[in-house]
């Protein structure tokens, strides 16, 4: 396992570039098993989850090249198989094999998913589009003799669940309608994706229009990782410097910028670059975290520390309403809070050093940056969760002047 050792109180200073989102690469990584021939994915980040999700379809006999950021999969000598269990259980993306498998072998099995255990993540969605296109689930496994297009009405917006749509749509015989998808900018990227599959895929703000085809060499290219821009940001801010991300998708990132304004954050916006400097003038702010284009839900841990530091602030988070175990760990630190109705009320804090494991993903982020604030030496076990998904995180961190060390332990 791995620990993020690090001594607290530097003032940061520099350039900090923003990675291939992970939201974004997955669902195209996992696709691809759906696609015939060779699909060349460019932008792709150096991740736990992402080396998961290729060893993933490298198990069904993918064929996988890298070469820098970009990532080639040849499919021709794939074959129907249950992945291992504990590959699955890693990551949450492993759930876009439904989709994946079942197009490509018209057989899928129902597995124990991984990914952050914040929340009860249940695949109801998932199994409901596989049965709209003519699926049948039988125990533990779904099959189809040929996924046919069909009306898909989701009642809550489900990332997940609108992946496998898209994959199973663009591989069905004929045309699917999908109602009440997910409009987050990594849907859009795999639509591209398998559009260049081969795929006629017609987006409008209610529906989804798609018609199927046996795709077929796709080509996708991952667009910059709005939660990791966002949490470069709210550190930087946090900490106080100087400092500038670049590569930053400014306009998927509006209601976070609102709500950093309203902390006090000072920072200046100049094309695709952030400059940041702290906090200051430090204010309150409420946050909804909510589907896209609203506030993401996962930012809500990321800004939680920034609230503490300024004069405090509340959010509510209707994607995942218990998705609030990381501010016990950021108790340790100092941090003030007390749970409301689906949320949490953060109070200004006197942030110090601690020792922590990180509860999950965005939550072991949250304490690295709050270690970052405190003086003194702060050390977050268990941080192959916060490796999952950010990438040379100790790099990225020491190029900005922090005293960050990731060592085993
Ligand atoms: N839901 C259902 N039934 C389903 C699927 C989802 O009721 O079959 C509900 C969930 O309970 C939740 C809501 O729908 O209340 C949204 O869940 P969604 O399916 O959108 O989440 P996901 O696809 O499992 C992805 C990201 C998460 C991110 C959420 C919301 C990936 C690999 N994961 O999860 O990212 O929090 O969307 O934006 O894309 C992270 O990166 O830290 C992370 C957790």
């Amino acid at each position: 396992m791995k620990k993020i050792i690090i001594s607290g109180g530097n003032v940061l200073d520099g350039r900090v570039a923003v990675s291939g989102s992970k939201n974004a690469a997955l669902p195209m990584l996992l696709a691809s098993l759906a696609i015939e021939g060779e699909s060349v994915i460019s932008g792709v980040p150096k991740i736990g989850d992402t080396e998961v999700a290729l060893r993933l379809i490298s198990e069904y006999g993918a064929e996988i090249v890298r070469y820098e950021d970009a990532v080639k999969i040849d499919t021709r000598g794939v074959k129907f198989c249950l992945p291992s269990e504990e590959l699955v259980a890693k990551i949450r993306a492993s759930t876009y094999l439904i989709g994946a498998s079942l197009a490509r072998f018209g057989e899928a099995g129902i597995l124990k998913y991984g990914g952050c255990d914040f929340a009860r993540r249940p695949i109801d969605l998932h199994i409901e589009a596989a049965e709209a296109l003519g699926a049948k689930l039988l125990g533990d496994t779904l099959y189809s003799d040929g996924l046919v297009g069909g009306e898909i009405n989701f009642r809550t917006p489900s990332v997940g669940a609108t992946v496998n749509a898209l994959i199973m749509a663009a591989s069905a015989d004929g045309e699917s309608v999908i109602r009440g998808f997910a409009r987050e900018p990594h849907v859009l990227s795999l639509i591209d994706f398998l559009s260049s599959a081969g795929a006629q895929i017609m987006l409008t703000d209610t529906e989804i229009h798609v018609v199927g085809t046996r795709l077929k060499n796709g080509r996708g290219r991952v667009g910059p990782d709005m939660i990791e821009a966002g949490s470069y940001i709210a550190t930087a801010a946090l900490v106080g410097g100087d400092v500038t991300v670049s590569g930053v998708p400014r306009d998927e990132l509006s209601p976070f910028f609102s709500a950093i304004s309203e902390l006090g954050a000072d920072f200046s916006l100049s094309g695709d670059a952030v400059r940041v400097t702290g906090i200051k003038q430090p204010g309150k702010a409420r946050v909804v975290a909510a589907p896209y284009p609203r506030f993401p839900t996962d930012l809500q841990p990321i800004i939680a520390p920034l609230m503490a530091r300024a004069l405090g602030g509340e959010i509510v988070d209707t994607v995942w309403e218990s998705r609030f175990g990381y501010l016990n760990t950021l108790r340790s630190f100092g941090l003030r809070f007390d749970l409301i109705r689906h949320g949490a009320k953060i109070y200004p804090s006197e942030l110090h050093s601690a020792t922590v494991t990180a509860p999950d993903l965005r939550g072991g982020m949250a304490a690295v940056m709050t270690a970052l604030l405190s003086e003194g030496e702060s050390v977050i076990c268990a941080a192959d969760t916060v490796l999952r998904g950010y990438e040379n995180i100790e790099e990225k961190l020491r190029g900005i002047g922090a005293d960050v060390t990731v060592s085993d332990y």
